[in-house]
């Protein structure tokens, strides 16, 4: 265990921000957490979990306590002919572990390759990208909770997966350490080519190693690189919007981009939205709107995390005036 005090934020966001922690503890072990509660109880209301920062926009001074997991390893729980039961420290980088999973042929996660962050944030939002999300291969998520000072386990229904989502997002923000993940992958899966990217690709000569390489193509090509220029991946989740309100913007906006999720439900692309409002590379020299990739804010050269706040609420308010959908942050804000 590591304890600092008074330590800057800036190499631990990805907006590259300049904020202060009060205290920062980082745990190598479940043990260390629960020996270190047992000795402090008085500070879990002023606990803050952080991971590698790449979902978290500060937009002040911490005045409180930040926990961050530098529990490492990746230990194999079962396996068969057909499938590998993997338990991950939360402190391994995610895409570390990507990595390990596609040079050892473990299929099912290859589609999250180059996501930023840690394997401990992966469940909290149900991290997602090409056509896959982590709920559909983890087994199970283990750690302390910090109220009771006991460790816990969640079965994959009791973690309340959904889109962008999950129980530790809610109810259990900041009051659950994550100490381990486990999932299970397949020895052979047919790979996930539905995002319309990876349609094109050429099956019959299609390996695990190619499908990543393809996939950190494109994120290279839409996403900007946090360490030349700080963001964090999309600022807002896609809206879900129902038939009524659908028929009522296609009267309205002959070009309206939408996609069906389920019966009567669908999914409008918050890229357009932001787009269609004119934020699309926006730059007012401190902060913008990337100019590749309109759901991502970017921060240009400030210091203050309340310069890229201000601007998601100004992008928030034109959407809504324009189009009455209001959008939802998918960034933790601080
Ligand atoms: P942090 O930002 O540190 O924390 C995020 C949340 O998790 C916080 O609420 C924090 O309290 C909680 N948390 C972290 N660790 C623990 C723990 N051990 N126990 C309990 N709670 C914990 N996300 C996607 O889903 N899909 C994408 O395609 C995607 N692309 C991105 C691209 C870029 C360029 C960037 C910068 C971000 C992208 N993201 C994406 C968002 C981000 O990578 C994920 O949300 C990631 O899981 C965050 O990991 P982190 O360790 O940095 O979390
Ligand atoms: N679009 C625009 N303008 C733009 C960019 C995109 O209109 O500037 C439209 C395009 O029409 C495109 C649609 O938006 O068809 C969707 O764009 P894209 O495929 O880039 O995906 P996204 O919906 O913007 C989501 C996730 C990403 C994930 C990608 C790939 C959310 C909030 N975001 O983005 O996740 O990587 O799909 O699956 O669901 C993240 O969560 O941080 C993240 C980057």
């Amino acid at each position: 265990m590591t304890e600092e005090k008074n330590i800057s934020l800036e190499k631990m966001n990805s907006f590259r921000v300049i904020h202060m922690a009060k205290k920062l503890i980082s745990f190598e072990s479940k043990d260390e957490v629960i020996s270190y509660l047992k000795n402090n109880k008085s500070e879990i209301d002023d606990i803050l979990i952080l991971g590698e920062g790449s979902n978290t926009l500060f937009t002040k001074d911490y005045n409180g306590i930040i926990f961050q997991s530098n529990i490492k390893g990746i230990e194999i729980i079962k396996e068969d002919n057909e499938s590998i039961t993997l338990k991950v420290g939360s402190g391994e980088n995610w895409d570390d572990f990507v990595d390990f999973c596609v040079n050892s042929e473990y299929y099912g996660i290859e589609n999250l390759s180059l996501i930023p962050g840690s394997v401990g944030a992966a469940p909290i939002q149900n991290i997602g990208a090409y056509g896959v999300e982590i709920n559909d291969y983890v087994v199970r998520v283990s750690g302390v909770d910090l109220s009771t000072n006991t460790l816990v386990e969640f079965s994959n229904k009791d973690c309340e997966f959904s889109y962008r989502d999950s129980v530790f997002k809610k109810k259990l923000r900041n009051k659950f350490f994550i100490t381990s993940v486990e999932f299970k992958l397949y020895k052979k899966l047919p790979f996930n080519l539905s995002y319309s990217d990876l349609e094109k690709l050429n099956t019959s000569e299609l390996t695990i190693s190619k499908l990543r390489e393809e996939i950190i193509k494109i994120r290279t090509r839409k996403l900007p690189d946090p360490k030349s220029k700080g963001n964090a991946g999309s600022f807002f989740k896609n809206p879900e919007i129902d038939e009524n309100k659908l028929k009522n913007l296609i009267s309205r906006h002959k070009d309206f981009k939408y996609f069906k999720i389920k019966d009567k439900k669908y999914k409008v692309p918050a890229a357009w939205l932001i787009e269609k409002s004119g934020w699309k590379g926006y730059n007012d020299g401190f902060v913008g709107v990337f100019e590749h990739h309109a759901l991502v804010l970017v921060n240009h050269k400030s210091e203050d995390g309340n310069d890229i706040h201000i601007l998601s609420k100004s992008i928030k308010d034109d959407v809504r005036k324009k189009f009455d959908i209001i959008l939802e942050e998918e960034v933790n804000i601080i």
